[in-house]
C-alpha cells in the first residue's frame, strides 16, 4: 500500500511561484541557501553526467549584471523597453541563482537528456525555495541566451549556458492563482 507524504502532496498541488519583482530583503544566508542547493542537486540525471552547476548572484553583482544587460541591449539594438526589462530583472533583484547547463561529452546520454536535467534542477530549487517559506520565480529573459552576456557576465566556457536565473527573497504577498491546465485536454489514457 502507498504511503502518502501528505504535506510534500499537498504542496505539490497547491505551489505557486512569487513574482520576482516583488521579492525583497531578506534573502537567504549562504548558510540557508546550502540545503536549497543540495536538495537541488539531488535531480534525475542519467548517467551521473552533472551537467549542471549554480552560480549564486548577489551584492554587487546584481549591479555589474544590471549594467551589462544595459549594454547587450544597446550593442544588439533592442527596443528600449527589452532594455529595461533585462536591466530590471537585476537591478530589482537580491540574490538569484543561475542554474548552468554544462553540456557533458557522453556517447550514452544525449544532449537533450542533459537539457532536459538542467531545466529539472531548476524546478527542484525554486519548489525548495518555496518550501522552506520563500518567494522564487524561474526567470530567463533574452539576456539568458546571448552569448555574450553569458561569457562577459558569468564566464560560462563553451559547453555551458544558462537553463535559469532562479530569484529568491521574501515575499510581499501571495499572488493570486494562474489558470492551469485542464488536465483531460492533456492527458491520453493508453491502454491497448
Ligand atoms: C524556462 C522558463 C523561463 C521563464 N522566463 C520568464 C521570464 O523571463 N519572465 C517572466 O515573467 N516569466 C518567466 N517564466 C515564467 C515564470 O517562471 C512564471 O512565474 C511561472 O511560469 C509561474 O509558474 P508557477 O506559478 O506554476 O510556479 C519562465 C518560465 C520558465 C519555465
Amino acid at each position: 500500500m502507498p504511503d502518502p507524504n501528505s504535506a510534500a502532496l499537498e504542496f505539490m498541488l497547491s505551489r505557486r511561484s512569487r513574482p520576482a519583482k516583488t521579492l525583497m530583503p531578506p534573502v537567504p544566508t549562504h548558510e540557508e541557501l546550502r540545503p536549497i542547493l543540495t536538495a537541488a542537486a539531488r535531480t534525475p540525471d542519467h548517467g551521473k553526467l552533472e551537467p549542471w552547476r549554480f552560480i549564486v548572484i548577489e551584492g554587487a553583482a546584481m549591479a555589474r549584471l544590471a549594467d551589462l544587460a544595459e549594454a547587450r541591449g544597446a550593442a544588439l539594438g533592442k527596443s528600449s523597453e527589452d532594455i529595461a526589462k533585462a536591466r530590471n530583472q537585476f537591478d530589482q533583484g537580491h540574490l538569484a541563482v543561475a542554474v548552468i547547463e554544462v553540456q557533458k561529452p557522453s556517447e550514452k546520454i544525449p544532449p537533450v537528456e542533459q537539457t532536459y536535467s538542467a531545466g529539472a534542477v531548476c524546478l527542484a530549487l525554486l519548489n525548495t525555495a518555496l518550501a522552506s517559506g520563500w518567494g522564487a520565480n524561474w526567470l530567463s529573459g533574452w539576456v539568458s541566451h546571448d552569448r555574450r552576456f553569458c561569457e562577459d557576465g558569468l564566464h560560462l566556457a563553451a559547453n555551458e549556458s544558462i537553463a535559469g536565473l532562479i530569484h529568491i527573497g521574501t515575499e510581499r504577498s501571495a499572488p493570486p492563482e494562474r489558470p492551469r491546465p485542464d488536465l483531460d485536454s492533456i492527458t491520453e489514457w493508453c491502454d491497448a
